[in-house]
C-alpha cells in the first residue's frame, strides 16, 4: 500500500514536471492535425458488445464448457485453432471458411479440430444478436475459455475484430510444423507483432494437447536423412513414442507428464530432452530463447501472467476493423450479400 502510494507520487510528479516542455507546446502550435492512424489492436475492446451482445460471453462459455466435459481433448484444439487462424492473415476467422482451395484442406491444417464446435456457438450467437459478433471474436473467446478449462490463466479479451473474405491453402502451409529452426520461427511471430518471449511462452500451450504421429516420424526415425532419432531427443523417450506410433495417425500427447494439465512441465521436460516437436526442443537450446523457456519453467506465476499478456497479442496480431471485413452469419462460408 505504502509502495503503491510511493509510486503515485513519483508517477506525478514526473507528469507535472514534463508537461510544460517545449515539444509539448510546438505540437500545440501545429497549423494542421497531423493523422497518425491507430494501431488497429486499439479499436478492440473488451466491452464492444455490452449493448448489442451482452450474453456473448456466457453463450460461449456455457458451449465451451458442455463440449470439453463430453471430449477434453477439445480444448487444445480450439487453442490450436486459434493461433492457426492468428498466423494466416492475422485473426480474421479465415481458417474457418470451408470452400475448395481454403486454409482449411492444406495439408497444415489436416489434424486442426473444433470446427464444428465453434459453428455451433455461432448458430446460438445469431440465434441471440443476429449479425452482430464476427466468428473471428467467437473464436478468440472460445480460446481464452479453453485455457480456463484445462487450468490455465484467465484474460479480459478485447472485441471488435471483423472476418476476412479471403482464405488461401498455400498460406496455410506458412504456420510452423515443428520443423522449423528458431530464426525461422522468430520471424514468423514477429509477423505477427509478437517478440521472442511471446512465442517462448505461447509454446507453452504444448503443455497440454496432443501431436499427430506423422508430424514427429522423421524425429523419430530418419532425422535429417541420418536414418536414425534426433539425438537432442531422450533415448527412452524415443523408444516410447515409436512404441506409441505405430500408425500415422496416431496421437501422443504433447507433454509427457502432464498432458491435460495447464502447467510449466513443458518447459521442464525440455531440460530432460523430451520435448516432442523439435522445434520445442529448440527453445531449450537455442541461445536467443533458453533464457525465458528456463525462466518459466521455474516461475508458475510469471508463466500464466505472461501467457495471459502474450495470448491477448496473439488475438490481436493483424486483425480487421471496420469496413476491412464483415460479420460472417455462417463461420464458414463469406456472406453472399
Ligand atoms: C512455435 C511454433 C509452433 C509450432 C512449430 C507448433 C507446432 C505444432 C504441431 C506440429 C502440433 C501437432 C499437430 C499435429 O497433430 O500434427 C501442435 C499442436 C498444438 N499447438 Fe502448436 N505450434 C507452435 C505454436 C503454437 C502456439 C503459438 C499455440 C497457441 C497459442 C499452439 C498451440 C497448440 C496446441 C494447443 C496444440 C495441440 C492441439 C490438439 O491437441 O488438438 N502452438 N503444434
Ligand atoms: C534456418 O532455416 C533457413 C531456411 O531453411 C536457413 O536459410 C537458415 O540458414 C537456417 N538458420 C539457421 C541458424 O540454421
Ligand atoms: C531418410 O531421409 C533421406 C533424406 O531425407 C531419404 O533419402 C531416405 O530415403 C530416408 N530413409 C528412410 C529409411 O526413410
Amino acid at each position: 500500500m505504502r509502495c503503491l502510494f510511493v509510486t503515485i507520487v513519483i508517477l506525478l510528479s514526473i507528469n507535472t514536471h514534463v508537461s510544460p516542455t517545449a515539444a509539448n507546446l510546438a505540437v500545440k502550435r501545429l497549423p494542421v492535425q497531423v493523422q497518425v492512424p491507430l494501431p488497429r489492436a486499439a479499436y478492440l475492446s473488451s466491452a464492444f458488445y455490452d449493448e448489442s451482445c451482452p450474453n456473448l460471453e456466457s453463450i460461449i462459455h456455457q458451449k465451451m464448457s458442455s463440449w470439453i466435459k463430453r471430449d477434453h481433448t477439445m480444448a487444445a484444439s480450439i487453442i490450436r485453432l486459434h493461433f492457426h487462424d492468428c498466423a494466416v492473415r492475422g485473426c480474421d476467422a479465415s481458417v474457418l471458411l470451408n470452400h475448395p482451395g481454403s486454409e482449411r484442406v492444406a495439408e497444415a491444417s489436416r489434424t486442426l479440430r473444433g470446427f464444428a464446435l465453434i459453428d455451433e456457438i455461432k448458430a446460438e450467437v445469431e440465434r441471440q444478436c443476429p449479425k452482430t459478433v464476427s466468428c473471428a471474436d467467437i473464436l478468440t473467446a472460445a480460446a481464452r475459455d479453453a485455457t480456463i478449462m484445462a487450468g490455465g490463466p484467465f484474460w479480459e479479451v478485447p472485441f471488435g475484430r471483423r472476418d476476412g473474405r479471403v482464405s488461401l491453402a498455400r498460406e496455410a502451409e506458412s504456420v510452423p510444423q515443428g520443423h522449423e529452426n528458431i530464426t525461422q520461427l522468430l520471424r514468423t511471430f514477429e509477423g505477427l507483432g509478437l517478440t521472442f518471449v511471446d512465442m517462448v511462452v505461447l509454446s507453452g500451450s504444448h503443455t497440454i494437447g496432443r501431436c499427430s504421429c506423422h508430424a514427429i516420424k522423421q524425429r523419430l526415425y530418419n532425422f535429417t536423412g541420418t536414418g536414425r532419432a534426433d539425438p537432442s531427443m531422450n533415448a527412452i523417450y524415443v523408444d516410447r513414442l515409436k512404441k506409441q506410433c505405430k500408425y500415422d495417425d496416431s496421437y501422443v500427447n504433447l507433454d509427457f507428464w502432464t498432458p491435460r494439465k495447464f502447467d510449466t512441465a513443458f518447459y521442464r521436460n525440455l531440460e530432460k530432452k523430451m520435448g516432442l516437436l523439435s522445434t520445442d526442443q529448440l527453445l531449450h537450446s537455442d541461445m536467443r530463447t533458453s533464457g525465458v523457456a528456463s525462466l518459466m519453467g521455474s516461475q508458475p506465476e510469471l508463466f500464466d501472467t505472461q501467457f495471459a499478456v502474450s495470448m491477448v497479442k496473439l488475438g490481436n496480431a493483424n486483425v480487421l476493423i471496420r469496413k476491412e471485413g464483415e460479420i460472417r452469419t455462417k463461420c464458414t462460408a463469406v456472406n453472399s450479400y
